[in-house]
């Protein structure tokens, strides 16, 4: 275990919920496993279901045995790690269970003669999260600013002003240094990998402005459709779900000017200048810029699947997007004139998340026109998931006595150059919030203009309800006004990289 990092007790709300189940413990275990984890540190799950330690311990085995990126638990170590695990039945914002919490954490402190940190994991409906976070401050569990922690999971309010409540009302109970707002998506290697990429390298700053990009695109598509979801996805949306969030997270990565060191602030500054360089949407300009869509019955991997509206917990007349794209402009020096286009969607070809960097042409074509007809721009690929890696496109000669010229993919597979299981993203996220480090985190003023940005979206769209839903098959691409939405500007979607066993590229 990590004897350098203090003890610590990890208070999980929600613990009887998906995200406890499939996520958390699964990546806590292997933490475990790995000996990641302090020496002393316990996790007590929180739910309003009666249930005694040791059918809560089952469960989560379940769990692990399900999703953990290892594989089945062994019985020696799983016993030795869920001994560490405890249950807490009751509603915590009543306050005479909230007192019995209190008192369980004071036993750790107790059983180990030192005050311990405190992570409390807000695994819970955004509804609650107010009453929450009043509790634990009522309480006076989570007081110590360098010490207790409070994670807060997406979405983060629903919109800019429940945004700026949510935030107002945690910034006045406790310090911003306490809170962690979390996106899974920055603890993916592959999204960490862009910072390495562009900033650890010399070879790409140089090109990497609009003097030689022509566009970006960034495609995170889904096969999955709402799953057990349907209540909470229906009130949100695509937009709301993966776009505020995931999306522009990642576009910041592309599109941050280069920190003057790593440090939690110098990174998150440069992020927040992206969002603030993005050019507000217009109303009358919106429907040049974003399209949505929603999918309806369809064949996914050959097997025939529901339409959206068919779902579970799902309105029949639903109007809630499960596709979104954008036209997105950065107004900066850096970046004018050179479109960010994004897209995301449930129920789409295929499971795959990717930034196509597209470059413009050689300025000067001095091959003959025979030689050039195959010829395509340089672009690059860093592929988030599946197959992580990073290719490019390059134009070689063919081999043969004529002259001709064609595009070859130079590739990097990390299964290939690493041949290790990477971390899940929650592994890395966790054990940023036991060590205290929030460079992966999002700070309020981060989370505020990706709403701003997206905001006027969100109004038009709630205003004028679509006409054609549903208006994509599920196995799709997504709905055409889609690929009309980049067609205007001379572009096309890019079929993401789906790279067969052999590491050969389709696209
Ligand atoms: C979550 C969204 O944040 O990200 C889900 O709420 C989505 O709707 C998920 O399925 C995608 O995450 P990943 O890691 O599977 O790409």
């Amino acid at each position: 275990m990590n004897t350098q990092l203090e003890p610590t007790v990890m208070v999980i709300f929600g613990a009887g919920g998906d995200l406890t189940w499939r996520k958390l413990v699964p990546a806590l275990y292997n933490l475990y496993l790995d000996r990641r984890l302090p020496e002393q540190f316990a996790i007590v799950g929180v739910a309003r279901q009666e249930l005694d330690d040791d059918s809560f311990r089952r469960r989560l085995r379940e769990g692990v045995d399900l999703f953990s990126r290892r594989g089945r638990a062994e019985d020696a170590s799983w016993n030795e790690f869920a001994a560490r695990l405890s249950y807490f039945a009751g509603d915590f914002t009543a306050p005479e269970t909230g007192g019995l919490l209190g008192r369980r954490l004071d036993e750790f402190d107790h059983q180990w003669d030192i005050r311990a940190a405190r992570v409390f994991y807000l695994a819970i409906p955004p509804g609650i999260v107010e009453a929450a976070a009043r509790q634990l401050e009522s309480l006076g569990i989570c007081k110590d600013c360098t010490r207790d922690r409070l994670v807060v999971e997406k979405p983060f309010g629903r919109d800019l002003a429940s945004a700026q409540n949510l935030d107002g009302l945690l910034t006045s109970l406790f310090a911003e240094s306490q809170i962690y707002r979390i996106d899974h998506y920055l603890g993916k290697e592959t999204v960490q990998n862009i910072l390495a990429f562009r900033f650890a390298n010399s070879l790409f700053e140089p090109v990497w402005n609009r003097r030689y990009i022509d566009h970006v695109q960034i495609t995170v598509a889904e096969t999955v459709g709402v799953e057990e979801r349907g209540g909470y996805y229906d009130k949100a949306g695509a937009l709301r779900d993966m776009v505020q969030n995931h999306l522009l997270q990642i576009l910041c990565l592309i599109a941050m000017e280069p920190p003057v060191s790593f440090a939690a602030d110098e990174v998150r500054n440069k992020k927040v200048d992206v969002l603030r360089a993005i050019r507000p949407i217009l109303p009358e300009e919106i429907h040049r810029v974003a399209v949505r869509g929603q999918y309806g019955k369809g064949t996914i991997a050959g097997k025939g699947v529901p339409a959206y509206r068919e779902e579970h917990d799902v309105a029949p007349d639903s109007a809630t997007e499960t596709f979104a794209a954008l036209k997105l402009s950065i107004d900066n020096w850096r970046w004018q004139g050179v479109p960010f286009y994004l897209r995301t969607g449930k129920r789409l070809h295929a499971k795959v998340s990717e930034v196509t960097i597209l470059f413009r042409p050689a300025p000067h074509q001095l091959f003959p026109p025979a030689a050039v007809e195959s010829w395509q721009p340089n672009r690059l690929v860093l592929r988030i998931q599946p197959e992580e890696g990073i290719v490019t496109r390059i134009q070689v000669k063919q081999p043969g006595t004529r002259l001709l010229l064609g595009p070859v993919d130079m590739q990097f597979r990390y299964r290939d150059a690493f041949r290790v299981t990477p971390p899940e993203a929650y592994e890395t996220l966790l054990l940023d919030v036991v060590r205290g480090d929030a460079t992966l985190f999002m700070r309020a003023d981060q989370v505020e203009s990706a709403w701003g940005v997206i905001s006027p979206i969100l109004d038009a769209w709630e205003a004028v309800p679509p006409a054609d839903f549903p208006d994509y098959p599920a196995g799709s691409w997504g709905p055409e006004s889609a690929d009309l939405l980049i067609a205007k500007e001379g572009h096309s979607w890019l079929t993401p990289t789906i790279a067969d066993d052999e590491g050969k590229v389709e696209t």
